[in-house]
């Protein structure tokens, strides 16, 4: 067997700080586990317009086409602020999932029992949460045409168009099944049927995609009613699959019922490669957090639990993930906080090295 090969993009801000973590947990996996990586590193976002003037070269675009995984910090920073918008730090990233082809977006809502407390709902509502959302990247009302703004008789009309194409709600709908394989076998599908055809078509070709995999219990939710189920009792779900727009917002609204944005992971996944696997990056939903950056003040959990999602759905390691998520549980149950995870008058914070350091220990502890 190949040895599975990884690109590291810490890119700027807090990303380099956290991804350094990162790396201690890659190495422990391969001294203590004997799971090694053949591991690359480049730059993307504002590092990699200093040195190229481009936010991303084409050589690290063709390495990332080549890995079995992309593992991303965080891009941007005030002194890009001014550049052309043609090379910001942001068309780094964009251009990585757009040739990538990174067509659904994973983005976990997971409680740790040690920070239920933080939530604002009740505890016993979010303890012990694990729901993943699905959320179509790639098209639906954000790309549809016709769009813009035009004049129509004496007033301007604003025009998005939702547009979802068979294929395309396909491809998501097969990614969230396989995805449901790997986790508890119960999916649910959000759309509006009640009042939109792109919903029926999308409720039609989900049902299906789901004869392929009966072992998967399906359901179907208007999106509308999945937002209330999701405040009222989230873990009656599992996976959740939906198109772009509701996916956008479901998944912001149901990271929040468990906490920080140093807290939060997120995968992006494409098509299958010739190796079975998916094209994949995967990265912390927080950004580059200039107001800390530099200070090792930065929560490395949400990038640790980045490459825990790429242990499980690019590298068929789930078990050696859940150690490290259960280490991660040990370390917070512990009460190691970074400032972030203080509120207010939090005292004492860990650095981003502490916390490193005591999930590398947590590691050794699974042994
Ligand atoms: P941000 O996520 O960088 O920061 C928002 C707030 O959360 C800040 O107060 C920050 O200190 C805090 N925070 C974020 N991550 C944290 C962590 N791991 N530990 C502790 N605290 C953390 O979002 P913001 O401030 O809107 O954007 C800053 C820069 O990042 C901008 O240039 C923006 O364009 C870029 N950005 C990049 C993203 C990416 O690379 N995927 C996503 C979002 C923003
Ligand atoms: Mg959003």
């Amino acid at each position: 067997m190949t040895t599975p090969s990884l690109l590291i993009l810490p890119g700027d801000g807090i990303g380099p700080e956290v991804m350094a973590e990162v790396r201690k947990v890659i190495d422990w996996f391969g001294a203590k586990r004997d799971l090694t990586f053949d591991v690359s590193e480049d730059l993307v976002g504002g590092c990699a317009y200093d040195k190229h003037g481009t936010p991303l070269h084409d050589d690290t675009m063709a390495k990332a086409q080549e890995v079995d995984a992309v593992l991303l910090g965080a891009v941007g920073g005030p002194q890009y602020d001014s550049l052309d918008f043609s090379v910001k730090p942001e068309r780094g990233l964009l251009r990585l999932r757009k040739e990538m082809d990174l067509f659904a977006n994973l983005r976990p809502a997971q409680c740790f029992d040690a920070l239920a407390d933080f939530s604002s709902l009740k505890k016993d509502v979010v303890a012990g949460l694990d729901i993943m959302i699905v959320r179509e990247l790639t098209s639906g009302i954000y790309f549809g045409e016709p769009r813009g703004i035009i004049e129509e008789g004496n007033e301007r009309v604003g025009i998005n168009t939702q547009r979802y194409t068979e294929s395309e709600i396909d491809r998501v709908a097969r990614n969230a099944f396989e995805l449901a394989m790997k986790r508890n076998k119960k999916l649910c599908s959000m759309e509006k049927a009640n009042v939109m055809e792109s919903g029926v078509l999308w409720r039609e070709v989900v049902t299906e995609v789901g004869k392929d995999y009966p072992e998967v219990e399906l359901s179907h939710m208007y999106a509308d009613a999945g937002a209330m189920q999701l405040c009222r009792w989230p873990k009656q779900f599992d996976v959740i699959v939906t198109d772009n727009l509701f996916g956008d917002l479901l998944s912001d609204a149901a990271a929040m019922l468990t906490g920080s944005l140093g807290m939060l992971p997120s995968a992006s996944l494409g098509a299958p490669m010739a190796n079975g696997r998916p094209k994949a990056m995967y990265e912390p939903v927080h950004g580059s957090a200039p107001d800390i950056a530099g200070q090792g003040k930065a929560n490395p959990i949400a990038c640790v639990l980045s490459f825990a999602m790429a242990l499980r759905y690019s590298f068929d390691q789930g078990a050696e993930a859940t150690r490290l998520e259960k280490a991660i549980e040990t370390v917070l149950a512990d009460g190691y906080r970074t400032a972030d995870l203080l509120g207010e008058e939090g005292k004492d914070p860990v650095s981003t090295s502490q916390m490193g350091d005591a999930i590398i220990a947590a590691l050794d502890a699974s042994l």
